[in-house]
């Protein structure tokens, strides 16, 4: 290799060497409260006065909103010859916690819960199994036990999955037209956004949030739903919360149900099981809608999904998927004409009928 390649090759290995320190800039700042606290002030502050507010040193604060600048997540200028700092449209939109898009928990779960266990791939790769033991000292023989072992952990999660939901739902969920869908059932549908987000795209449709006792509790006591009162009270009418085990009990009878990101975390069998007892309570007629992360026909792609598959691997039992494995899963529990949409992002939408 000629020293143009070398020098090249270095940059790439030093990018993935260090990838790990942005990821660690991102979730400090946002735990210190950085994107709040200039999301709050009309004016933009300079480091002494940020570090005042946040309670950090003035040695450690400078650098970090700097390498913020350099990250285009905040934006600097000089006031009176000193640097003053505001939020980016990056950091405006996504990590201030009043903003409608906020992804604040999302980053808190990568950061705590996801970056532990990644510590830890190199064994998960070794021993084909997720890391709760070795990062955080529980059993993981119940997946969901290790996964909410405790309540701030639990509504964490949820309220991480859910901001996804701002970002992608609308799209997915308009992927395909589910107007004919009348009930729709949303397994393990967390803290309910999604079918949320369903009964209000489609006004003649109601929908059956299924999950276990805690979530359903926990969905209850800890979301907020509309923004006023009537909202609240017509989603109230048209979203139910059913406390339940997909695997073991009977599943209410819909035309539609969801399954979102519910079929990565589980092994081909235990999907087969879980879309068997889904087929025998859909409505003839009636569908599935998988949504999911989907790898490219042959594994190698994409890379976000990639790492989606290596963090299943790290954190539940499962694995993303391809189109093919999907559409063998559904069609081997009865589900025919499998059609499929990717309308952008992550996510992919997987409809199949019966
Ligand atoms: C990865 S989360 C996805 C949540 C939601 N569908 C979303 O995409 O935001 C998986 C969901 O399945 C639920 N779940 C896990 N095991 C379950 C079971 N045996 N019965 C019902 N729900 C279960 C979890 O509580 C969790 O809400």
């Amino acid at each position: 290799m000629d020293s143009a390649g070398l020098d090249a090759g270095y940059e790439v290995l030093s990018e993935y060497a260090h990838g790990f320190m942005v990821s660690q800039v991102l979730f400090a700042a946002c735990d210190l409260g950085i994107f709040d606290l200039l999301a709050e002030t009309p004016e933009p502050l300079d480091a002494a006065t940020v570090a005042a507010r946040l309670g950090t040193s003035a040695r450690g604060t400078g650098p970090l909103l700097d390498t913020c600048v350099s990250l285009k997540l905040l934006t600097v200028r000089t006031r009176a010859g000193v640097a003053v700092y505001s939020n980016g449209p990056l950091a405006s939109t996504y990590l201030v916690s009043s903003s409608p898009y906020g992804q604040r928990h999302m980053v808190q779960y990568l950061g705590s819960t996801t970056y532990r266990c990644w510590t830890h791939l190199g064994d998960a790769v070794r021993e084909g199994r997720n890391q709760y033991h070795r990062a955080f000292g529980v059993a993981a023989d119940q997946l969901f036990s290790a996964i909410y072992r405790t309540s701030a952990e639990r509504v964490c999660f949820l309220r991480g999955l859910q901001e996804v939901w701002a970002v992608h739902g609308r799209r997915l969920l308009t992927a395909f037209d589910l107007t004919p869908f009348r009930t729709v059932c949303d397994l393990g549908g967390g803290s309910g956004a999604l079918a949320r987000l369903c009964v209000s795209l489609y006004p003649a449709c109601t929908a059956t949030v299924l999950d276990i006792p805690e979530v359903v509790d926990t969905a209850r006591m800890e979301f907020s739903r509309g923004e006023t009162e009537e909202e609240e009270e017509e989603e109230d009418d048209r979203v139910s919360f059913r406390a339940g085990d997909f695997f073991r009990d009977p599943l209410p009878e819909a035309d539609l149900f969801l399954l979102a990101r519910v079929l990565h975390d589980w092994t081909d069998a235990r999907c087969s099981q879980l879309l068997a007892g889904v087929f025998r309570s859909c409505r003839a007629g009636g569908g599935v809608l998988v949504i999911e992360g989907v790898l490219d026909a042959d594994g190698r792609g994409p890379l976000t999904t990639q790492l989606f598959s290596l963090n299943m691997l790290v954190q539940t039992e499962g694995q993303e998927r391809t189109l093919a494995q999907y559409t063998q899963l559904l069609e081997a529990a009865g589900f025919r004409r499998v059609a499929h949409r990717h309308p952008g992002g992550p996510y992919h939408a997987v409809l199949a009928r019966k």
